[in-house]
Order: C-alpha cells, then structure tokens, then sequence
C-alpha cells in the first residue's frame, strides 16, 4: 500500500490539537497515524479490502484509508460523537464523500445500526479494546465473531497481564473510558467462545518507530501491550 498523508497535514495545530485530545498522546497524532498505516501495510491489507475501522476515532487513520481504499470500503465506528462529528468535518473538507465512506456513531459495535449480513476483510481496533469494560470487550468480541468474513483477519491491540488473576480496570482514560488488562489466556477464551482463534503476533509499543517492541526488551511494569490477529475457526 503507498498511502497519501501529505495532504492530511495541512490543518492548523489548535485543530489538529483539538483532534489529538480526543485520542491522544498529545503531539501524537501524525506519527500514530503513520505507525498505523506501516503496521497496516506490514499486515498485508490489500485496497480492495473491506475494512472495518473498530473505534476510528475522528479519523487519524480514517483519512489516508479512506483515501487509499477502493470507494465504499472503508467503514469506521466510534462510541463517542465528537470523536464522529470530527471525522464527519474532516471528509468533507478533505472531499472524501466521494469514497463514500460508512461513518457511524454506535454503542453497540455497529449491531443496531449496520445491517447484520455486513461482513468485513480486515478489521482493525488500534487502541479500543484496551480502555473498555469487560462487559464492553465481550461485547466487543461477540462483534468480531460476527463482522469477520469467512477469510478475514482482524488486528486488535491488547494490554496483556498474564499472572493477573483474570481482566482487570485499573484505570480511566480520557475521564470516561477504562484502562483494563488481562492474561493473553483469557482474550483467547474470548475468541474461542465467538468462533475465532488468537494468535499473538508480537509486543506492541506506540511509542517505538516500528510500533514493535522486542519480547526481551524491559517493561516498565507488569502489564505489556501486545497486537494480536483474529481469525475464524469455522
Ligand atoms: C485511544 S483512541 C484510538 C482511536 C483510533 N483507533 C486511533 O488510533 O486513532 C480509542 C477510541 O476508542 C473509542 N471507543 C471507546 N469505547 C468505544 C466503544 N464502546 N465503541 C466504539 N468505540 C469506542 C474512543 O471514542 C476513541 O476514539
């Protein structure tokens, strides 16, 4: 995939900061975009995916995938409506409508607004799952087993915690959302109990160039954040 960013760059920093608050880190918002988009391409994803952007927040990633994917391919959905009135503005003063793009604000992973038969290639939860409660991350589960296509791959980002003794919140982000960690063993019952299996593809890190962090290198505290890839087992 060769993404166009360059034209992304142009918003004046008070909109840009205005956006980053809503996702953070502050200053983060180019290079955890461009992060996503190596990893994305590392991962193999193709134009011609359908693509399922789980939490897409107001669109740091959105918009070069939106740009980059053939029309009506993208999707993306988010829990909160700033976060969708900001990606709405950016499509069109990006004149992106013509991509056509699914933009949905939803509470429930998109299952009371997006038709049930709507099944996705790819699908990519870059920093959700880890600020949800447990009954929103099985709820989240239960939307992968279903959304995936039968060939599909979905890439979601954990915070793994493997003597924890099951999922745990120790924290809120943004005043509103969890922080939460649980052994990778307990993710994968997940998976299995929604027809998926769970391969742990390596150690993650947002703040490394790659995004990949090598399995000996230090962690400052008991929890690590790991990418995994979901596919179907039946
Ligand atoms: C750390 S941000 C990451 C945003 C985006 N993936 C990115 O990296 O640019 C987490 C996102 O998850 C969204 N989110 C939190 N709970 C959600 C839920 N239950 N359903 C959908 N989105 C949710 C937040 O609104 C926020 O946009």
């Amino acid at each position: 995939m060769v993404w166009d960013t360059v034209r992304f760059d142009s918003l004046p920093p008070d909109r840009m900061a205005a956006l980053e608050a809503l996702v953070g880190p502050p200053d983060g918002w180019t290079a955890r975009r461009d992060l996503q988009l190596r990893l994305l391409a590392e991962l193999g994803l193709r134009s011609d995916h359908s693509f399922l952007d789980l939490g897409c927040g107001p669109l740091r990633a959105g918009l070069p995938l939106i740009a980059t994917l053939a029309p009506g391919q993208y999707t993306g959905i988010d829990v909160d409506a700033d976060c969708i009135a900001g990606a709405r503005a950016l499509v069109s003063e990006f004149n992106l409508e013509n991509r056509t793009p699914r933009i949905v604000q939803s509470a429930t992973f998109g299952a009371d607004e997006i038709p049930d038969e709507v099944r996705f290639d790819r699908i990519w939860a870059f920093q959700v799952f880890i600020h949800l409660t447990e009954p929103l991350v099985k709820a989240g589960f239960a939307a992968l087993g279903k959304r995936l296509a039968d060939q599909g791959e979905a890439w979601i980002t954990l915070r793994i915690q493997d003597d924890a003794p099951g999922f745990e919140v120790t924290g809120a982000w943004r005043d509103v959302y969890a922080i939460n960690h649980a052994p990778l063993s307990y993710f994968a019952g997940l998976a299995a109990d929604n027809g998926l299996s769970l391969t742990r593809l390596g150690r993650f890190d947002g703040r490394t160039k790659t995004g990949w962090l090598a399995d000996d290198a230090p962690q400052a505290g008991p929890v690590t954040q790991v990418m995994v890839a979901l596919r179907r087992t039946f």
